[in-house]
């Protein structure tokens, strides 16, 4: 079973920021995931929330702030003193602390809250400008978003997140269409995602932090899970 550092490694370093993906970069793990919002000036940025307040000493919805106005605040201090002094990434940046790579990057697009029109297309360009389609996989909750993704550029990975799944999941994601499931945990070992794992689409679980919880997924046939402790995870899952 694959492993993907979530939000880079954030149980041990402030999530999305330059620290939690070098950490995660160094790591003998299959991937990494994070998240991208857009500003008020149309800049992809890297950050979980809607608002700033959770993750940095500020606060603002991201759609309402410029990227100057999000870059003068402090993203790491809130996590530990040590961290004081993270900006917030833009996409353009994380992707080049990953350049070149092995890793397969999962960029979660949050336009689920707010549409953030056009940032599906711009998203597209800066992968494209920077030649990375071959380690990219572009997933959302909002699923509108995948099918516009498969749409423009149907050779880009993809999949649909999910906290619950409908009772014939096998219809609704080959009529999106898209390469694979995304969803909480506890839903990746319901009997009504047999028919996902008998017709081998890959499904993919977040957030693992329990060794014995990876093992039950394992079992059930998840192709990767997503965890906050990654290094911890990824020498569990080694050994055994
Ligand atoms: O992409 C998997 C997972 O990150 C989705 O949930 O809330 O952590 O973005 P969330
Ligand atoms: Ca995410």
């Amino acid at each position: 079973m694959d492993i993907f550092a979530h939000r880079g490694a954030s149980g041990s370093f402030p999530e999305n920021t330059v620290s939690s993906f070098k950490e995660a970069a160094r790591l003998p793990i299959f991937g990494v995931e994070f998240d991208v919002h857009m500003s008020s000036d149309g800049e992809l940025v890297v950050i979980h929330d809607e608002t700033i307040d959770r993750t940095s000493n500020g606060m603002g919805f991201i759609k309402d702030m410029t990227l100057e106005d999000l870059k003068q605040f402090d993203y790491g201090g809130w996590f530990s003193p040590e961290f004081r002094g993270e900006t917030i990434p833009t996409l353009s940046e994380v992707l080049d602390i990953f350049q070149p790579t092995e890793l397969i990057l999962n960029i979660e697009l949050k336009s689920d809250v707010f549409p953030y029109n056009g940032m599906v297309e711009k998203v597209l360009a800066m992968i494209s400008k920077k030649q990375m389609e071959e380690c990219v996989i572009l997933s959302s909750f909002d699923h509108s978003a995948i099918q516009l993704v498969k749409k423009l550029a149907p050779q880009i990975e993809t999949a649909a997140l999910f906290m619950e799944v409908l009772v014939h999941p096998l219809d609704y994601i080959r009529s999106l269409p898209t390469n694979a499931l995304h969803v909480f945990f506890p839903t990746a070992v319901r009997p009504s995602l047999k028919e996902i794992y008998e017709a081998e689409v890959p499904v993919r679980a977040f957030t693992v932090n329990e060794p014995e919880q990876a093992k039950t997924l394992k079992q059930a046939g998840v192709q990767a899970i997503f965890t906050d402790f990654p290094e911890k995870m990824a020498s569990l899952l080694n050994n055994q």
